[in-house]
């Protein structure tokens, strides 16, 4: 925490330095690498900052929600929320083959934030959390992590990278340091396509509801019984099929849910969480129960490899 203190001294120093008096625009995804970026430049340029949090629809109940209250409510930060929904689901309609669901959504993102930034006036810089393990595989030419990057020419911000030497456990206790509550800095793992991926195959609003309705009651759950922060990553897929079922004497015919729970350290291998019997029991009552059109719950015990962790 002292260590974290003066890194915050530091930082909020330089970033003055660097930016002056100009604007300087962030993608805020609600991630834990942006988020500490915007509680840090909140700290030190407050209102030249400004924010855009792109809801492109995928995201997961109550987080559109949540970066509107910690940002915009509490901190006082430059928010606007974009929501982008429809554009999204009218682009994805129809569209099956998941690398192509990516580029779309990935391709749409940028712009949207295009965009919003060129409605803004007097924009020098570009935050970005890119942390130390993207610029370590950006190198060893792994992945390449622009977390923003693509966009077009006209937009040549210059960037603004404060916690690029901070490995992710170092960004969590300055995040936790600068007052960011512990569901954001603690947060599992949440890929950039969001739901989309947990809604194998072309995405159907109806189906993409029941993935996010399921997703909430399994979190929920988790956090209840202790399982937040110790399992590394846990959420549910609805596959595109449906089986028969029975409800109140009559027959269904509606989509199974997929619970998956796994442990990993570097997302390459990952185990399958042993979760109890007792609290998988409950957690499919609540699931069949709540989530519409769903009448079976399977858990997913394979690990990775052969697996990966998620469907698409
Ligand atoms: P897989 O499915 O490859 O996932 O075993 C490994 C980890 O990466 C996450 N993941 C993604 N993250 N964009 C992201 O930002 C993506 O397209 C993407 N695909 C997978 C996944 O959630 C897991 O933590």
């Amino acid at each position: 925490a002292e260590l974290a203190k003066a890194f915050i001294d530091e930082q909020v120093g330089e970033l003055r330095k660097q930016i002056g008096d100009k604007k300087v625009l962030l993608a805020l995804s609600g991630g834990v690498d942006s988020s500490v970026v915007a509680a840090l430049l909140i700290k030190a340029v407050g209102q030249q900052l400004v924010c855009v949090h792109v809801n492109h629809g995928l995201l997961r109940k109550g987080e559109p929600e949540q970066v509107i209250k910690v940002f915009r409510d509490e901190m006082k930060a430059n928010l606007i929320y974009v929501d982008a929904t429809e554009r999204f689901l009218g682009k994805l309609a129809g569209v099956s083959d998941p690398e192509t669901k990516r580029k779309i959504i990935g391709g749409e993102f940028i712009e949207v934030f295009a965009e919003e930034a060129k409605k803004l006036e007097g924009i020098e810089f570009l935050a970005q959390g890119t942390i130390y393990p993207d610029i370590l595989e950006s190198e060893q030419g792994i992945k390449a992590h622009h977390n923003v990057g693509g966009l077009p020419p006209e937009l040549n911000f210059e960037l603004v990278e404060p916690v690029k030497l901070l490995y992710k456990d170092e960004v969590r206790v300055v995040g936790k340091e600068l007052g960011l509550p512990d569901n954001m800095v603690y947060r599992q793992p949440f890929p950039g396509p969001g739901l989309g991926v947990r809604c194998p195959g072309a995405i159907t609003r109806d189906r993409l509801e029941a993935v996010r309705e399921s997703d909430a009651i399994l979190r929920e759950e988790f956090a209840k019984n202790g399982l937040e922060g110790k399992v590394w990553q846990y959420f549910t897929v609805v596959p595109d099929f449906k089986s028969t079922g029975i409800r109140d004497g009559k027959r269904t015919f509606d989509w199974p849910v997929i619970i998956r729970a796994v442990n990993t350290k570097d997302a390459i291998t990952a185990t399958v969480e042993n979760v109890p019997y007792e609290l998988m029991q409950h957690i499919t009552d609540r699931i069949v129960h709540e989530v519409k059109g769903v009448n079976r719950v399977l858990y997913d015990f394979t690990p990775k490899p052969t697996a990966t962790i998620e469907y698409e």
